[in-house]
């Protein structure tokens, strides 16, 4: 039974909480700057409420998940890897900060640990992973989504960013993860557009790779929760099936 220590109970966290019975997994401990989210989560997981982050660390817990925001993934793995706990991260956007990136991979090396990314919210990435074995010549990521993921409220399709990933994850911080969840597989920063679209109500991502290995075309069109739009269901079902895996003796990767 592997033992979980949750940071964030929102949307992701929440829906975590709910379906833990589906694996072979507990939440041990749950911290949220929200302490109403934490306790209210706490009960459906039947888990300690922790008062900071520190506390949680020192629970007796074997990975760390992060679903919170990408300003608290810095500290969460510096504290966790140091703690021998591994860590799974949903906010990736913040290891578009490529010093971070390197210091982190540094770190879990050092402490002998992991830090897990899921797919989040899109799909292919080990195709991507194979891919970058050879050339990668175009990478293009495009998130459309319904203008109140931005908090918008606009009646015509409007391209909102068009650049790297580097400038979009400053800008949509919580809206476009996955694009870089697709430039750390490829190890190549990704073109991203934005674009709200009020005609739909789905969270749709098109991703479009030329490789020398492959090309790859992918339209995966995902339901959002009802209570944050911005997040797309299937990232909290992939964060469920990294955890599963993780105690599976036989995995796809
Ligand atoms: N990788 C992906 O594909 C993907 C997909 C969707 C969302 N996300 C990211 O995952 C994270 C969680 O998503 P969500 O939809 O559950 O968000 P949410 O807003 O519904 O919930 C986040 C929770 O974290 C808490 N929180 C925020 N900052 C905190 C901090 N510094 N310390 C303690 N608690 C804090 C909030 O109070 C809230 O309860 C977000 O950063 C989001 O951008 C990633």
């Amino acid at each position: 039974m592997v033992k979980l220590g949750l940071v964030g109970c929102g949307a992701i966290g929440g829906f975590l909480a709910k379906n833990i019975d589906k694996i072979d997994a507990n939440i041990v401990a749950v911290y949220d700057r929200n302490l109403n989210k934490a306790e209210e989560l706490a009960k459906i997981a039947n888990a300690k409420v922790c008062k900071s982050l520190d506390e949680l660390i020192n629970e007796d817990i074997d990975i760390v998940v992060e679903a919170a925001s990408i300003y608290i993934v810095k500290e969460l793995c510096e504290k966790a890897l140091k703690n021998g706990k591994d860590v799974i991260i949903m906010s990736v956007g913040a290891l578009a900060d490529k010093d971070l990136y390197i210091y982190l991979y540094n770190l879990a090396k050092k402490y002998k640990n992991k830090i897990y990314i899921p797919s989040g919210a899109i799909g292919g990435l080990d195709i991507i992973k194979s891919l970058k074995f050879g050339k990668i010549k175009k990478i293009v990521i495009k998130t459309i989504k319904n203008p109140k993921s931005f908090g918008l409220n606009i009646k015509e399709r409007k391209i909102l960013f068009e650049g790297s990933v580097f400038e979009a994850i400053k800008k949509f911080p919580a809206n476009v993860n996955v694009s870089v969840t697709l430039s750390i597989a490829a190890k190549t920063p990704a073109k991203v557009y934005v674009i709200a679209d009020p005609n739909i109500d789905k969270n749709r991502h098109e991703i479009e790779i030329e490789g020398d290995i492959a090309n790859i075309k992918l339209v995966v069109e995902n339901v959002p929760f009802e209570d944050n739009p911005r997040t797309s269901k299937l990232a909290a079902y992939s964060l469920l099936r990294l955890i599963k895996d993780l105690s599976e003796p036989i995995v796809i990767l």
